[in-house]
């Protein structure tokens, strides 16, 4: 019995650790309520009356010893956090800086940008809040005209003749106003339209509009643009144009890319069929011309217009729009680019 505890006493003697864990575990062992004392305190009774004294002696040593384990132990980690204090190991390599990236909008925009100026398209910019003028009556849209129905508007005055841009089409009567043929450009920027927001669809969004402005230019003009836009934009060239409407342009169409039915994402953002509508398009109307003082009988146009969300959904696989307006960084970071 005695040498029992003896061994017990080498055992408190030898331990060591700085782990809050370990340390617990041995409290409980040695001093817990039914720790190995308790047990032997309870054998006192057994033990013969000559023997006692040593006994007695003998684990209340061991209680002690147990118990300044414990509490060195502790203290010493204790001692160990103090020292570190709020500013740790001053030697120490610092913390990498998160670096930020473009946002998917920002980098698909650009892409666009650089596929038009490769073929001679600039880049022109105008106000998001825009006039009644620009946005609808110069675009062959006068007041009571249905068509203004299509563009669901956020109006800023009581007047409605002050307004959040629809299109980016207003920037393109600005620089008509502005320019005379030719003209070959592109307008990106910010839109918006009182919709309801949805996994498709949100009240802000981005669009990049092109116009092109010369003598003699034809549908067959645009269609070859088309091309060469969805060839260099996502590596495919099948594309169909739907007839449609425009009050700015005659005729009209709706341009779709085949994407393909691969994915699941292919299957939910192109509703199960594998077209995608990418961008409006069509010839621009005389009337846009005229209002813009440009001469209809010596100048023709086409002009088109795409939504970037739209395009970056497609080029990125994204099957909800609302997760480019979140701000989640885990979003963000996936997004690398060189422009
Ligand atoms: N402005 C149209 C829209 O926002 C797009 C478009 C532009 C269509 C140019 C035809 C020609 O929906």
């Amino acid at each position: 019995m005695l040498e029992r505890v003896k061994k017990l006493i080498e055992e408190v003697n030898s331990f060591n650790s700085t782990n809050v864990d370990e340390i617990e575990t041995f409290r409980i062992k040695f001093l817990g309520s039914k720790g190995l004392l308790k047990e032997l305190f309870a054998e006192f009774k057994n033990v013969p009356n000559e023997q006692k004294k040593e006994f007695g002696q003998t684990i209340n040593t061991l209680k002690k010893l147990a118990e300044d384990k414990v509490s060195s132990l502790k203290e010493t980690i204790e001692n160990s956090k103090e020292e570190k204090g709020i500013y740790g190991d001053l030697t120490r390599p610092s913390e990498l800086i998160d670096l930020g990236s473009r946002h998917p909008i920002s980098i698909v925009k650009n892409k666009i940008i650089d596929v038009f100026n490769r073929i001679g398209f600039t880049i022109s910019e105008g106000p998001e809040i825009e006039d009644d003028w620009h946005n609808f009556t110069a675009l062959n849209l006068p007041e009571y005209h249905p068509a203004r129905d299509m563009q669901d508007t956020f109006f800023i005055n009581e007047n409605l003749d002050t307004l959040l841009r629809t299109h980016t089409s207003s920037v393109q009567v600005r620089h008509m106003e502005n320019n005379q043929p030719p003209i070959r450009t592109i307008s990106p920027g910010r839109v918006f339209r009182n919709e309801d927001i949805s996994a498709r669809a949100h009240c802000i969004f981005h669009q990049v509009e092109g116009l092109y402005i010369d003598t003699d230019v034809s549908f067959a003009d645009l269609k070859q643009t088309l091309l060469y836009f969805t060839k260099e934009m996502f590596g495919k060239s099948k594309i169909r144009l739907r007839p449609s409407y425009f009050p700015f342009t005659e005729p009209s169409a709706e341009v779709d890319i085949y994407w393909g039915l691969e994915t699941e994402t292919d299957y939910k953002i192109t509703k199960g069929t594998g077209w995608l509508e990418i961008m409006g398009c069509g010839m621009v109307d005389p009337n846009v011309l005229k209002n813009c003082n440009i001469d209809p009988e010596k100048y023709s146009g086409y002009a088109f217009g795409m939504g970037i969300e739209r395009i970056a959904m497609l080029l990125y696989q994204i099957p909800d729009i609302r997760m480019f307006y979140e701000n989640d960084v885990r979003f963000l970071k996936q997004f690398k680019s060189v422009i």
